[in-house]
């Protein structure tokens, strides 16, 4: 059968995933480095670039874990995705940040910490790294109002210090698309979150703020919503590129912890929920890239992220643990080749 990245290139579009830096997700896993190079034309790191992963200390940056991947993605080809110059949510960002002094001059302090973060991550992977997202989760969900960490808190405010992200992250990495990222998915119950959301793109517009394109993460959840929010999402997805933003689909998998523990049924399930959501997403023109959260269910982050009261494995993935494509891959395949 033909991979998902050759089916996507029919369509001028990629498909790629999440790889690990280590353990059985990693690419020096012999077999999940034969899956990526079948099915994979771009890849990002799950975590290996991450603050808490490169910057032991305000003065340090570790890349030893981010080169690795980097490096294999470079022997096969495949282009890389950033993830994330910065992920503005306190408990994401490294224990040393919420406790760092910012001195007598903080805003001065906290700004040249950013930027300086960015040019040095731009820099090193300069014409390497076709796509970053610059800033992620920074909506808070509960009510759309904007996180605040040490980092804006320093800065005097999130807008400053968001901007100052992307400002910084045009002139270091030029040419390459910057993205924003975030999880505001079509379930009942996100409405609030998107209106945050679509609130920080119109900021961005307004104040000339250089984002490409909303990254929408879709991790969805099984089973399907019903036909009005999917309705209503169509609406924010519109209201998204009406204001002339891009599309990058950046964490696919589907949370199945809800349904009934059958297997065949639920991969039905997912199935059917992938087909209906990639059947509206890839009507807009202004998707060109698809990752999934990574590709096999045994390494999938979802196994530890509110398991399943029954134990049972979680299968939200394109491939099993036996390293076998699911009802959810054949529905993928089936949505590109009619895209
Ligand atoms: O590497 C350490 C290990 O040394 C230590 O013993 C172990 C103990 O907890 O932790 C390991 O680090 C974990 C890391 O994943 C690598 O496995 C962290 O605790 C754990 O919090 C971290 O979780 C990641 C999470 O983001 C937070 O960074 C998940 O793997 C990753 O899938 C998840 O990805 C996020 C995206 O970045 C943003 N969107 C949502 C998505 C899913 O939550």
């Amino acid at each position: 059968p033909l991979s998902l990245s050759a089916l996507a290139a029919a369509k001028g579009m990629r498909f790629g995933s999440a790889v690990a830096g280590g353990g059985g997700g990693s690419w020096r896993n012999p077999a999940l480095a034969d899956l990526l190079r079948r099915e994979c034309a771009i890849v990002v790191a799950e975590n290996e670039m991450k603050w808490q992963a490169i910057r032991p200390s305000p003065t340090s940056f570790d890349f030893a874990a981010f080169d690795g991947i980097a490096a294999f993605a470079a022997q096969n080809q495949m282009k890389l995705r950033g993830h994330t110059l910065l992920w503005h949510r306190p408990k994401w960002m490294p224990r040393w940040l919420e406790s760092h002094d910012f001195g007598s001059r903080p805003a001065t302090a906290a700004a040249a910490m950013m930027a300086n973060h960015v040019e040095t991550v731009c820099a090193r992977y300069q014409g390497r790294i076709v796509s970053y997202d610059v800033v992620n989760e920074t909506v808070l969900p509960e009510d759309g109002s904007l996180a605040e960490t040490a980092l804006s808190k320093a800065m005097g405010g999130t807008e400053a210090l968001v901007d100052l992200a992307f400002r910084t992250a045009r002139k270091a990495a030029p040419g390459v698309e910057l993205v924003y990222n975030d999880y505001m998915s079509w379930e009942p119950g996100n409405a609030l979150h998107r209106k945050g959301v679509l609130r920080l793109l119109e900021g961005f517009r307004r104040r000339g703020t250089p984002v490409d394109a909303l990254g929408v993460q879709s991790h969805l959840i099984a089973p399907l919503p019903d036909a009005a929010h999917r309705r209503e999402w169509q609406r924010f997805v519109d209201d998204v590129v009406a204001m002339d933003y891009k599309l990058v689909i950046t964490e696919f998998d589907v949370r199945d912890r809800d349904l009934p523990v059958d297997i065949p049924s639920r991969d039905r399930t997912v199935a059917d929920t992938t087909k209906a959501y990639f059947e509206m997403m890839l009507d807009y023109p202004q998707l060109k890239d698809v990752l999934a959260w990574g590709l096999v269910d045994a390494y999938s982050w979802l196994q530890g992220f509110e398991p399943r009261a029954d134990k049972a494995e979680a299968r939200g993935c394109l491939f099993d643990s036996a390293f076998k494509p699911k009802p959810v891959h054949a529905a993928l395949a089936q949505a590109f080749s009619a895209a």
